[in-house]
């Protein structure tokens, strides 16, 4: 269907902008030749009204709380699936077949030893380094120890590779990192014995994977694994456009991602929990201090951009964390203060005026941390799980003749010209 364009009027002309609709019936209004009619730019702060880009890769409607990979369903995927089938899901478009998965796998196993120089780079690092920068600077890195991959456009062949490659030291370096920090021995990579999220937990522990735990960290991954045009998988694209690598544009998605208010926000969830309970476990005063606008303290895990109802994904790690808990027969008092906390403020008409909602980090650090992950690995973990979003995105973007360097304008609002004072004349 063809929708009827908007118009504009400013200062005596009328101008034409097209709406364009998204297979869900997304309508968006275009403005890529509003500049030029017109002279003027827009102002998005946040870019909340902006869609930076047209995307087969992920749907969500956060008013309905909706969210589905290639059309999939979260709840189906989460239920169904397996972290490295939906990574194939997101990249290539299509659940895999027997034999697409099994090439999938052997590639990444294929690509998955890790140069000498990168296990350096992780060993150089002091022992309390946080867990993202090793990893920001470890994938960067990568680029210079393998140039084919870093130079020029890629080959259909090429992205073939470096693609699983990516997902193969992604999980090294995570797990390199851990031990590195623990002052362990690294242990590399068995794709002969090990499916992909076994391998992870066992490079880390050194020990066999326990088959709930493998469960788990199967689930948490596969609900990471995308969210359409967020903060770090747009600071992929932003980088990317530039035709920077895939490991540099990667590479900020971590960085993007450490933030709080972006996947660092595991973290945060588990730090203010363990503050609560450090007081006395009154989760209510906390409640009065997130409303408390002289206050910077939020609830951390609360609220989200886009999820204005509830967050999908927060409802199925909710369900999983009382499930895992329980088998791994684990007893975490953090558990009834995230619960207490939750049930507190869904009826407080702070946080249900203004549609503040749990989000896929609330409960998301206390099934890590029931997983002994340590705390400020927890972003890492979300980065893991994201990686194949990452990729998929960056490479719809690159294979897309259309794209365009990002490149953002602004509003001036500094000094008018004037002339440049010797040093011996400033005051
Ligand atoms: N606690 C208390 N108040 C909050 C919270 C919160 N967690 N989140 C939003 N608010 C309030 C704001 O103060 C603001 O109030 P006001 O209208 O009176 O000024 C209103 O709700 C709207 O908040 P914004 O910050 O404008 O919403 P925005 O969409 O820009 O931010 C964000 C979304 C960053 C997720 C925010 O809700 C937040 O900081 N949450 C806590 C951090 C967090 O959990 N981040 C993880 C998000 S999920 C992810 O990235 C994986």
């Amino acid at each position: 269907m063809t929708n009827k364009p908007a118009e504009l009027h400013y200062d005596g002309h009328t101008i034409e902008l097209p709406v364009t609709e998204g297979s869900e019936n997304e309508r968006g209004l275009d403005i890529n030749k509003l500049r030029d009619a017109t002279g003027l730019v827009t102002i998005d702060n946040g870019f909340m009204n902006t869609a930076a880009t047209s995307s087969a890769v992920t749907f969500l409607d956060g008013e309905k709380g909706i969210l589905r990979y290639r059309g999939y369903p979260i709840e189906e995927l989460a239920e169904k699936s397996t972290f490295i089938e939906v990574s194939y899901l997101l990249i290539y478009g299509e659940l895999p077949n027997a034999a697409r998965l099994k090439w999938f796998e052997n590639q990444i196993g294929k690509y998955s030893a890790t140069k000498d120089g990168i296990k350096s780079i992780i060993k150089s690092f002091p022992k309390e380094a946080h867990p993202m920068a090793v990893l920001a600077a470890s994938v960067v890195a990568l680029a210079g120890f393998h140039p084919e991959y870093a130079e020029g456009d890629l080959t259909e062949a090429q992205k073939d590779e470096v693609l699983p490659q990516l997902m193969a030291q992604v999980k090294n370096i995570a797990a390199y990192q851990y031990r590195a920090s623990h002052g362990q021995d690294l242990i590399d990579a068995n794709p002969k014995k090990y499916d992909y999220v076994s391998d992870f937990v066992a490079q880390m522990y050194g020990k066999e994977p326990d088959v709930e735990v493998i469960k788990a960290m199967n689930i948490l991954l596969i609900l990471h694994a995308d969210h359409e045009q967020n903060c770090s998988t747009s600071s992929v694209r932003l980088v990317g456009s530039s035709k920077a690598n895939v490991y540099a544009s990667v590479s900020a998605g971590v960085d993007a991602l450490w933030g709080p208010l972006h996947g660092g926000a595991n973290q945060a969830v588990i730090e203010m929990l363990q503050e609560i309970q450090a007081d006395g476990g009154d989760y209510k005063k906390f409640i009065l201090k997130a409303k408390n606008k002289d206050d910077n303290f939020r609830l951390m895990g609360f609220g989200h951009r886009v999820y204005k109802n509830f967050d999908p994904r927060a409802k199925i790690i909710k369900k999983a964390c009382d499930t895992i808990l329980e088998k791994l027969n684990v007893k975490d008092p953090l558990l009834a203060i995230a619960k207490g906390l939750e049930e507190e403020a869904l009826k407080d008409q702070y946080f249900v005026e203004r549609k503040l909602y749990p989000n896929v980090d609330f409960y998301s650090g206390i099934i890590y941390k029931a997983l002994n992950i340590p705390t400020n690995m927890f972003t890492v973990m979300f980065a893991l799980g994201r990686l194949p979003g990452w990729e998929a995105q960056w490479k719809e973007m690159v294979e897309t003749t259309s794209t365009k360097i990002g490149r953002p304008r602004q509003i001036y609002i500094g000094s008018k010209e004037r002339h440049f004072v010797p040093l011996s004349e400033r005051k």
